[in-house]
């Protein structure tokens, strides 16, 4: 238990060991739910508990700051790695009111099955006088479910925008105190679970501009004392500004694959344009998601397998689609034994990406001279592409 500023505690806990999100998402540095006390002169208010499995750290937290009452839980999001303990602290303060808006109040009885007669629902922009301290609420729809809120602390000037701006990031440091460390660990969470939601970030960064914001204190990672930071960081993922980048995602079985991505990552680099490469079955598909983030140009190569892509192959193009990166171009490079819809089917897996397809170069076994010829042109054609764009490095 720490305090931000007086009367403002973190309360949350941190989750050091945790590898995975969703079944899914790769943890590799753990991560934190952050849940906030803040004590008004006449009413106390918990922002958000923490993940069921850490329960017992929040209510020590609660204990430690001395305090026989909590008057509201506010709940910002229905998810239950910030939910999952409401009911734990609902059962230890039976007089608590549990405050969240119309929305994610239908979501938590859904979800947690909690009783109508504890929920106070709020509107966007109302207030909460807590006495010496007045909460204001704010929908920030789509970071990244539908019904998710943040709280404004008027007079200590500090923004909880719940899942917006977090990073998965477990440290003992309340605040940021390595920027590099912390911008890698945010892009990561914003390509992971915001990125899909592009136009709702823009539109949340708006709503909070007029916001005169001393800290930022997310639900995960640790809190911005410098906000700009991040707020810069997220203006910049979430604009239409690509770099000059080339995403190569690959799988090849028994090499031919292979020396078409070799020979073809040789020609870009020859035209001064920056690769990334991930062999698919051995990336981490964290950092394949920050790459998503910037890259102009993504390139799937694939062997063809019962027809279609390799299923490695397929998952990156499923992935990239859920995604939706900014991505302007795609193409597909890669082989076949005697025929298939390898091409056909990658096209119809990155249906929702908003991007030129350049012709794919697909070829019968090894690659020969004529093939490699095939794979500089389209190394041209993206050049000519980028050039096109103006797009910057
Ligand atoms: Fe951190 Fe969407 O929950």
């Amino acid at each position: 238990m720490r305090q931000l500023k007086p009367n403002v505690y973190a309360v949350g806990a941190i989750d050091f060991d945790r590898r995975l999100f969703d079944r899914l998402i790769p943890l590799p540095d753990g991560t934190s739910y952050n849940a906030y006390l803040i004590k008004g002169s006449k009413k106390t208010a918990l922002l958000d508990t923490v993940d069921p499995t850490k329960a017992e750290v929040l209510i020590d937290n609660l204990l430690k700051v001395g305090i026989d009452r909590i008057d509201y839980i506010v709940a910002h999001h229905a998810e239950q790695d910030h939910s999952g303990s409401i009911p734990d602290v609902l059962m230890l303060y039976p007089h608590a009111k549990l405050v969240t808006n119309p929305k994610c109040k239908a979501m938590l009885i859904d979800l947690l099955n909690i009783a109508d007669d504890r929920f106070i629902t709020v509107d966007d922009d109302q207030t909460l006088s807590l006495g010496d301290k007045t909460l204001r609420f704010i929908d920030i729809p789509w970071v990244h479910w539908p019904e998710t809120m943040g709280t404004y602390l008027k007079e200590d000037k500090i923004l909880f925008p719940c899942d917006f701006f977090g990073s998965h990031l477990a440290t003992s440091s309340l605040f940021v105190d390595d920027q590099a460390v912390v911008y890698e660990a945010a892009k990561r969470y914003y390509a992971e679970i915001m990125m899909p939601f592009r136009n709702h970030i823009n539109k949340n960064l708006e709503k909070i501009k007029t916001l005169d914001i001393d800290m930022i204190a997310s639900s995960h990672g640790p809190i911005y004392d410098k906000p700009n930071f991040i707020i810069d960081a997220y203006k910049d993922w979430a604009s239409d500004n690509v770099r000059n980048e080339v995403l190569l995602l690959y799988v090849s079985m028994h090499g031919s694959t292979k020396k078409m991505v070799d020979h073809f990552v040789d020609a870009l680099i020859e035209r001064n344009l920056k690769v990334k490469q991930f062999d698919l079955p051995v990336s981490d598909i964290g950092k394949l998601a920050i790459s998503l983030v910037d890259a102009a140009t993504i390139v799937i190569g694939s062997p063809t397998v019962l027809t279609g892509p390799h299923p490695v192959a397929a998952y990156a193009a499923i992935l990239a689609n859920a995604l939706r990166p900014k991505t302007k171009f795609a193409s597909i490079i890669g082989s076949y034994g005697w025929g298939g819809k390898m091409v056909e089917q990658i096209t119809a897996l990155i249906s929702n990406l908003k991007v030129e397809l350049l012709q794919p170069v697909v070829v019968k076994g090894f690659p020969k001279d004529d093939d490699f010829m095939e794979l500089e042109k389209l190394a041209d054609r993206i050049l000519r592409k980028h050039r096109e764009l103006k797009i910057a490095d």
